[in-house]
């Protein structure tokens, strides 16, 4: 008997990162899937999800009835932080109104999906004194839903990149989730490096020379970072990739910028997505994307607690975490070791919070 299929819907999609994640998560569990309506306002990201997906997405979510997207299990959306500067001034759900956010409140409040999944930058969390934050969780409990929240870092799940992101999940139902709390091994930044690159990502000579009189490339590749008061440091990872960042702000030992293919690998989208745009597009489109990886990490989880699939990466994920309890128990003794002081003529051994 064919199994019934779990449909989702992808707001916001971008060029899919959410939609690789899903999709992977649905191979490894077994959970046969279906994606039922996607949406994106920017005509070339809707070529490149198109190119890579089929589906072409639709466009301004703001002028689509939710009526009109079919029903579905799993609301997906990486939406923009452009509601930030005035949501949580907003006193109700009718206040909302206006912002990117009221689109997936009145979507959830239509077909009331027994999951979603939200991603959108750490700054939210204490945006407006932790107001912007508390105002969308308190519009996802008032239509129904039981939400939560974690800050995840790329570089806990695998990818060499330094990308702390704010997840929120809700569901319809009270529902226990096991949160990933990562301890992946960072993958090398040689295995993302491409070996025969183009002239045209190189800086110039000017360029260089005033990054090498800072500091020297080192055997192993390292990616340089100019911070906005103009400081450079070198790190095995990159730091955050950004849509709209200077063309200088990451360079790889100092001397050129990254290729889209890197930038992508970056955020962990699998080698065989299709890159059809130009350059630049390719760059933006990589840079306001989410970390695949945590994507399907959080996923994981959520259909863990949904009841959906079998867990195929039980074991590993077992692992995980105990490899993340261990580090935590060897940096506590670390710490304790440290800062153990003397007061009061005993030894006091400060507490170590886990967040
Ligand atoms: C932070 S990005 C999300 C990227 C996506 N998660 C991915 O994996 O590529 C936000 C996206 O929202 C889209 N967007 C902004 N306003 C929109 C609107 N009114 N309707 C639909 N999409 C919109 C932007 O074009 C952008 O691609």
């Amino acid at each position: 008997m064919e199994q019934k299929k779990t449909k989702f819907i992808d707001l916001f999609c971008g060029i899919g990162g959410f939609r690789f994640a899903i999709e992977t998560v649905g191979r490894n569990r077994k959970v046969p899937l279906e994606c039922v309506f996607s949406s994106d306002i920017d005509l070339e990201c809707q070529k490149t999800y198109k190119a890579n997906f089929r589906d072409p997405p639709c466009g301004d979510i703001t002028k689509i009835n939710a009526g009109d997207i079919p029903d579905h299990d799993v609301l997906l959306a990486g939406f923009p932080c452009q509601p930030f500067s005035i949501i949580g001034q907003m006193k109700g759900f009718e206040d909302i109104r206006g912002t990117l956010f009221f689109d997936i409140a009145r979507i959830l409040d239509t077909k009331k999906p027994r999951a979603f999944v939200l991603e959108n930058v750490k700054l939210l969390e204490g945006h407006d004194k932790r107001r912007t934050l508390k105002k969308i969780l308190q519009t996802l409990t008032d239509l129904g839903y039981y939400p939560e929240y974690r800050i995840l870092n790329a570089l806990d799940f695998g990818l060499p990149q330094k990308r702390e992101r704010i997840w929120i999940v809700g569901f319809k139902e009270r529902k226990y989730i096991q949160w990933p709390i990562g301890g992946v091994p960072m993958k090398a930044l040689s295995a993302i490096l491409e070996k025969d690159v183009p002239e045209k990502f190189y800086v110039s000579e000017r360029i260089r020379n005033k990054r090498w009189s800072v500091l020297k490339p080192t055997n192993e590749p390292t990616i340089w970072h100019e911070n906005k008061a103009g400081h450079i440091s070198a790190y095995p990872y990159s730091c955050a990739l950004r849509a709209g960042a200077s063309y200088n702000y990451l360079l790889v030992n100092g001397e050129r910028r990254l290729t889209p293919r890197e930038m992508l690998r970056l955020q962990g989208f699998p080698e065989c997505f299709k890159i059809v745009c130009n350059d630049s597009q390719t760059r933006k489109q990589a840079g306001n994307s989410l970390p695949v990886n945590v994507a399907e990490a959080v996923i994981e989880r959520v259909f863990e607690a949904m009841g959906l699939g079998k867990s195929h990466k039980f074991n590993e994920y077992h692992y995980r975490y105990e490899r993340t309890q261990l580090r935590l128990l060897e940096e506590q003794e670390r710490y304790n070791h440290e800062r153990t002081k003397i007061k009061n003529r005993r030894k006091v051994s400060p507490t170590l919070s886990v967040k």
